[in-house]
């Protein structure tokens, strides 16, 4: 299907009932929904869908560039781009068969991209919905280049939450972070599980492979399980930072987190002709059966 701007969508569909709808524009996952068709994933009633804006919601990928880190737009400009889908993809493990809905996209650079990063890639991301709903993104980067190139990544994921003063995330205990409120200065988280009363900007630093968000009011627990991707950016822009975010509804941040599997602190190299693997599985509990 096509939205109002003319940007194909594809619509996932488990057996039992879950759906995940994924936008070319951005290679964005949009909406995951459990079988009772309740939305996971927020988006803002101020978003702009209209390419190349970049969305305020669902899954943006940032590639290859992580905030303002570097020279390019802010979070790089694969989430401003429009994607292709990919009709000949490789082979990728385990995901396959079993009744798993998936489509693979696919971003090369334009020769205008090229110019701002000189480096000739192929973006490749598979978005999975498993049979219980569960919903994985495999993002696949190679070097199609003859010299090494270096990037960040992150799937800067908005979860719906009922009231963010009521969510706690784990998984993040003892962890050093980087705080982008305090100029990127390395902290130590110091509380059993984070829970929130402010502003947070920040970029947790090789995370285990698990971290899980509750959301006490919904009795709901999401579960983001990662490999390849060591860091864990968390984000909220609490009520002053939303009323400076022209596409974010001023009371919006109440409904939100945003907490991103990421590749920030060390970006990741490739050679020529290598390929990067990073996994995400997202899951929720008890909503799906
Ligand atoms: C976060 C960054 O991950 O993304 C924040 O750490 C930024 O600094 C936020 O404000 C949203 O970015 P954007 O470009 O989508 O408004």
């Amino acid at each position: 299907t096509k939205d109002q701007n003319g940007v194909s969508h594809v619509l996932l569909q488990s057996p039992r009932g879950a759906s995940a709808r994924v936008s070319l524009h951005g290679g964005q996952v949009l909406s995951w929904k459990t079988d009772r068709a309740e939305e996971l994933l927020f988006t803002s009633s101020k978003a702009n869908f209209k390419p190349p804006a970049a969305v305020r919601g669902g899954i943006p990928i940032c590639f290859p560039q992580f905030g303002n880190r570097g020279s390019l737009e802010q979070h790089g400009f694969a989430r401003n781009r429009m994607w292709a889908i990919d009709e000949n993809p490789p082979p990728l493990q385990p995901f396959d068969s079993n009744g798993k809905a998936f489509i693979d996209l696919l971003l090369k650079p334009s020769d205008d991209d090229l110019k701002i990063w000189p480096h000739s890639f192929e973006l490749r991301v598979r978005v999975v919905l498993s049979v219980d709903g569960y919903l994985s993104l495999i993002s696949r980067i190679r070097n199609v280049n003859c010299k090494p190139f270096s990037f960040s990544f992150a799937l800067h994921t908005y979860f719906s939450v009922s009231d963010i003063s009521e969510v706690r995330v784990e998984g993040l205990e003892t962890l050093d972070y980087l705080d982008n409120l305090c100029n990127r200065e390395r902290f130590t988280e110091q509380g059993d599980a984070l829970t929130f009363e402010s502003e947070v900007d920040r970029v947790y630093l090789s995370s285990s492979d698990a971290v899980a968000i509750f959301d006490h009011e919904k009795k709901r627990t999401f579960v983001i399980r990662k490999e390849g991707l060591p860091d864990v950016v968390v984000w909220n822009p609490w009520d002053k930072k939303s009323r400076a975010i022209s596409d974010f509804g001023d009371e919006e941040y109440r409904h939100m987190l945003c907490v991103d599997a990421a590749a920030i602190e060390k970006p990741i190299t490739l050679k020529p002709g290598e390929e990067w693997t990073g996994r995400v599985e997202l899951s929720v509990t008890p909503s799906i059966q």
